[in-house]
């Protein structure tokens, strides 16, 4: 596997495998890799001939009192564990590369219709900064496929939406969330918590468990999405919103709805927010 900084050695290279007609899939990712990564990456080596992963830590997608400098930055042993995948470029450009006029002059992508509500009520500006530097690594690497993980699913339809907006030609992969043997979806975040705490966040796939089966009980949804806050009050959480959406663009539900809905949770265990989300069908 070839560790690549430079935009201009990675088109380099990416226009000799196009010269040779080979498929290119991409895995973006900020690091500190774990098995959900991982399986990203396997999901791109199917799709793709080459594989190209990369890490950059964006500055603008996390808030002033987010955590931007504590998030764990362990490339060396990102790089192993991708070559151990068996992608072929770890693409890991410095901040001057993929912000040529520095952040804050940076020409920004607001990605309107998915991105106000949940997620962005809480973090202002959060999906302005992931989008504006995810057409900027899709455009850096230009690949056939990119591949996103379920788990960010209000990312993810934002990545859906500035790419079918903004006329991309590139096919958009949602691959399935990988979870703890304790159903605690895995995250770089989930390092920041102790192993006691590590435990007790099983509780939020619990809860998303019971959302989806007051849905399919035909429970009202008010009353679901209640329950589900205080069950997590009970656990020492502290809840941003635990809702029922329609998946297509989390809009509200209808009711009697079952069909295309999914339930999300935003809650804070001591200092670390966890989001998950649990799709549901009738
Ligand atoms: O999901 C992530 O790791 C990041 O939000 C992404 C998509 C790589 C953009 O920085």
């Amino acid at each position: 596997m070839k560790l690549v900084h430079s935009p201009v050695e990675l088109r380099a290279l990416v226009a000799e495998w196009r010269r040779d007609r080979l498929k290119v899939s991409m895995v973006p990712t900020m690091g500190n890799l774990h098995a959900g990564h991982y399986s990203l990456v396997r999901g791109a080596r199917e799709r793709g001939d080459r594989v190209v992963a990369s890490v950059f830590v964006n500055p603008t997608q996390f808030g002033p009192h987010e955590d931007f400098a504590r998030y764990p930055r362990t490339l060396d042993a990102d790089a192993r564990g991708l070559a151990a995948q068996d992608c072929d470029v770890l693409f890991a450009p410095a901040v001057e590369a993929v912000y040529p006029f520095g952040t804050e002059a940076a020409t920004r992508v607001e990605v309107v219709g998915v991105t106000e509500t949940l997620e962005g009520a809480f973090r202002p500006g959060h999906f302005a900064g992931v989008a504006t530097v995810v057409l900027r690594l899709l455009n850096l690497v230009q690949p056939d496929v990119a591949l996103f993980g379920r788990k960010d699913y209000q990312q993810l339809l934002t990545i859906r939406r500035l790419v079918t907006d903004l006329c991309l030609p590139i096919e958009i992969v949602a691959a399935p969330t990988v979870r703890e043997a304790n159903g605690l979806a895995m995250s770089s975040r989930n390092q920041y918590l102790s192993a006691d705490e590590r435990d007790r966040a099983a509780q939020i796939y619990r809860t998303l468990q019971h959302m989806r089966d007051g849905v399919l009980r035909g429970d009202a949804l008010e009353a679901i999405e209640a329950a589900a806050v205080a069950e997590l009050d009970a656990a020492g959480f502290h809840t941003d919103y635990a809702a029922i959406r329609q998946a297509t663009d989390l809009s509200a539900s209808t009711p009697g709805q079952c069909d295309g809905l999914i339930a999300l949770i935003a809650t804070r265990l001591g200092s670390t927010r966890l989001i998950d989300n649990l799709a549901i069908d009738g």
